[in-house]
């Protein structure tokens, strides 16, 4: 059954769109943070779709927000007219975005909020000229991919906008590698100004980082970083856009937003993903004065609609009631103590990384730093027969990532955690 579906997906979708696994599955039920497979296997899942399923699956008052509103027979209406559901979660987004005097743009996909947010600031300043990290990802239009520092996910050289790169925040390699925190945030201060100064024409639109770099395997700089290159921003009148669509929400523990590390706060934020926990919500907040700067008429059929706000509404309300940041800080410690003791045994293991529920395993040839896509191959299998779903990344393939839904309990956390070792120590053998 599952062999007659990938035969049929291979025959009908482009390669370039991968699929997961020796042998692929196709999810059929889920409930909490379990899913089961068409062949009646059940899996705990510690990726949820990408970071996506942030409050798990199946969950009632989700359900009964999206019934309620189907029950109304209006699945659309477009933003030409009022949408109740939208405007509540805008205001709720403004709230907590910690932006003054923000607005908010719903969009159907992290690329479009992106997108929406380089449309904003390349406006405001009248430029071009963008500023974006390598190791990076921010979606698959022109311009997102052209700000994406990732080879494996640059399919184009067409790019809309004139980009300038700093360096990643890797730890372990390139230039800064191994550097203390304060000497890294110097040396990438230092690296800015020799970029505005050598590759610009001075007059940058805006810097877009991710807090931490998600395909990019979970890379991130010492807390603080922002805040440093933002005073150099200051000088030149540069925003700042930080990309939340994978550490927003509270998946940080520490932080609602990943910028928040940093002790600044961006001129423009972009969401996706968690939201609406499986629905297309997503969308990019920013200054009253900042998001007003788009000099015509701009909309998306789609973006923000009835449905997906009703479910991003009881998704928003879903953590905020439950405290799920509180959660994800509790129950991403344990995971990343038991990585962490357990990776001290393993020399194929080269870091441990992360935040809260967002946590990243590094894999090398043992007691090196050479990338090992083979054996993370094989720990990524062997936690799938272990019955576990977890995800890959990090610019060699050689990282494995974690982003379980936000509501993972202390015992979930603890079974994930087992099967993990069990599967890094079959993978070393
Ligand atoms: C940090 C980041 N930005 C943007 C995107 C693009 O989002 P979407 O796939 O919803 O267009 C992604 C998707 O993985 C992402 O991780």
């Amino acid at each position: 059954m599952t062999d007659d579906l990938l035969a049929r997906h291979k025959a009908v979708m482009p390669t370039w769109m991968p699929i997961y696994y020796q042998e692929p599955i196709e999810l059929v039920s889920g409930s909490g943070c379990r899913v089961t497979d068409a062949a009646g296997r059940t899996y705990l899942d510690f990726f949820g779709g990408v970071l996506t399923n942030m409050i798990g699956y199946d969950v009632p008052e989700v359900r009964e927000a999206v019934e309620r509103q189907l029950r109304t027979g209006v699945v659309h209406s477009s933003t030409l007219y009022l949408i109740r559901q939208q405007i509540e979660l805008a205001e709720k987004i403004a709230r907590v975005s910690g932006i003054e005097d923000a607005r908010v743009f719903f969009t159907n996909s992290g690329t479009e909020a992106n997108e929406a947010a380089l449309l904003v600031a390349t406006n405001l300043r009248r430029s071009n000229q963008v500023l974006a990290v390598r190791n990076s990802y921010h979606g698959r239009s022109y311009a997102a991919i052209g700000i994406t520092g990732h080879r494996s996910w640059s399919a184009s050289s067409l790019n809309p906008l004139q980009v300038s790169w700093l360096h990643s925040g890797d730890r372990l390699r390139g230039v800064m590698a191994r550097l203390a925190d304060g000497d890294h945030i110097d040396a990438a201060v230092e690296d800015l100004r020799e970029v505005l100064a050598t590759q610009t024409a001075g007059d940058v639109a805006c810097l877009i980082a991710e807090p931490i770099q998600g395909v990019g395997g979970f890379v991130h700089a010492p807390d603080g970083l922002f805040a440093a290159l933002k005073k150099v921003l200051d000088e030149h009148g540069i925003l700042l856009i930080s990309d939340e669509v994978q550490t927003g929400w509270g998946r940080t523990g520490e932080h609602f937003w990943g910028y928040q590390a940093h002790g600044v706060t961006p001129d423009l934020l972009t969401f996706a993903k968690g939201i609406g926990n499986g629905f297309a919500l997503a969308g990019v907040v920013g200054r009253a004065e900042v998001m007003e700067a788009v000099p015509a008429i701009s909309f998306s059929t789609f973006g923000g609609n009835p449905i997906s706000t009703a479910a991003g509404n009881a998704v928003l309300d879903y953590v905020l009631d439950h405290n799920l940041q509180a959660n994800a800080q509790r129950v991403g410690a344990i995971l990343l103590e038991g990585l962490r003791a357990a990776a001290a045994q393993q020399p194929i293991v080269a870091e441990v990384r992360g935040k809260g529920l967002m946590l990243a395993i590094e894999f090398v040839r043992s007691g090196t730093l050479e990338p090992d896509a083979a054996v993370t191959t094989r720990v990524f299998e062997a936690c799938k027969a272990g019955g576990l779903l977890v995800g890959k990344g990090g610019l060699y393939g050689n990282v494995l990532r974690m982003g379980p839904p936000l509501t993972l309990s202390e015992e979930e956390a603890r079974e994930g955690l087992a099967i993990l070792v069990d599967a890094i120590a079959s993978a070393a053998a």
